[in-house]
């Protein structure tokens, strides 16, 4: 038996129950994890509070970092004592588990558990959502990333300025402002100033800017919109403040703008694309090009708290779950 965090109903975060479970042997194509980290992600807040209605029970969590233990039949690309890393799915608030192994990508040498675990999920959605749209991020684009201090924010801070891109930024604090200007944004505007969407017109000439990254959702989606300049896209990839309300199309017709809601497991979905995601990862925290702020840890028993600190807004950069000291 191991311990795990089993949901077996939609609530706060006493829906997180601390329990034994069986793991058993690995079947056809699987092998068997010993967890060392488990990265936090915002998605499995809406998990547990039942925003997309998934089967219960299950054992959320998305993202981790661990050491092949066991490997099923038809295996042949990893062996007992590889250390592997997976971004997707449900299954990572556990110590230890069963995973498909065409899921899981090998961590480089020079990548630590904790790392791994914690830039896997969020990088490879920095990294789609700065390289594989149709909008290519670089010199002379202008990009706005919303919630810029927080996990995923941090990261295209970062990359979004090494590729060359003018970044500005929306923050709720000067503590999370001092955090994305280190992080290479341009202008990081505050909340509590006003609407945003004015200021970057006055920081644009007019122009507004080619893309923003709108993770907040409700909020803020009408001052993203006119936030950009002509032919602008809106890229919608997670909803911290509940969902936008439906839009009608001559909102887009006005400037002629583009609106994506891109998931991340419909880039990553074949082994070719997960492994060359992660390699992009991998390569870009191997070159200093991101570096992971792991801003908070806690065991992963007390996940239920760190997701609660994540919905308050009060975490920065990227919150790993250990477990080894829970
Ligand atoms: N589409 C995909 O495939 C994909 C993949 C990964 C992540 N995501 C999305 O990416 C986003 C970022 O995830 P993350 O794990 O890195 O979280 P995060 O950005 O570290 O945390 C959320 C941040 O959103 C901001 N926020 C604004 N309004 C909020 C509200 N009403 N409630 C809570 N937070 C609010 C807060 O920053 P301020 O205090 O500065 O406003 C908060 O720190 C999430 O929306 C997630 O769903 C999507």
């Amino acid at each position: 038996m191991v311990k795990a965090l089993k949901l077996t109903k939609y609530g706060g975060p006493e829906a997180l129950q601390w329990e034994d479970v069986e793991v058993g042997e690995p079947g056809e194509g699987q092998v068997r994890i010993r967890q060392n980290a488990v990265g936090l992600n915002f998605f499995d807040i809406y998990v547990r509070e039942g925003l997309y209605p998934f089967p219960t029970p299950l054992i959320p969590g998305q993202e981790a970092a661990g050491v092949v233990t066991a490997v099923g039949p038809g295996v042949t690309d990893l062996k007992v004592g590889d250390r592997v890393a997976y971004a997707g799915g449900f299954g990572a608030y556990a110590e230890e588990r069963l995973a498909a192994a065409a899921t899981l990508v090998p961590i480089p040498s020079n990548i630590d558990d904790v790392t791994a675990a914690g830039a896997l999920l969020k990088g490879c959605t920095a990294h789609m959502l700065l390289n594989c749209l149709h909008v290519k991020v670089g010199p002379g684009v202008k990009i706005l990333v919303l919630a810029a201090a927080g996990g995923v924010g941090s990261l295209l801070c970062q990359w979004g300025s090494a590729l060359g891109a003018t970044v500005f930024g929306v923050v709720s604090t000067e503590a999370k402002a001092a955090q994305a200007k280190e992080d290479g944004a341009h202008h990081v505007l505050l909340q509590s100033e006003g609407d945003f969407a004015e200021k970057i017109k006055e920081l644009t000439n007019g122009a507004g800017v080619d893309i923003v990254y709108d993770s907040v959702g409700k909020d803020t989606f009408m001052q993203a919109l006119e936030a950009l300049g002509p032919r602008g896209l809106i890229v919608c990839f997670g909803v911290a403040s509940g969902s936008p309300d439906p839009v009608p199309l001559g909102l887009l017709t006005r400037k002629s703008l583009w609106l994506h809601r891109p998931i991340l497991l419909h880039y990553t979905n074949t082994r070719e694309d997960l492994l060359a995601c992660a390699g992009e990862v991998f390569n870009a925290l191997s070159s200093g090009i991101i570096k992971l702020r792991v801003n908070q840890k806690y065991p992963l028993a007390q996940a239920g708290q760190a997701q609660e600190d994540l919905k308050a807004r009060k975490t920065t950069g990227s919150t790993v779950l250990l477990v080894d000291s829970a």
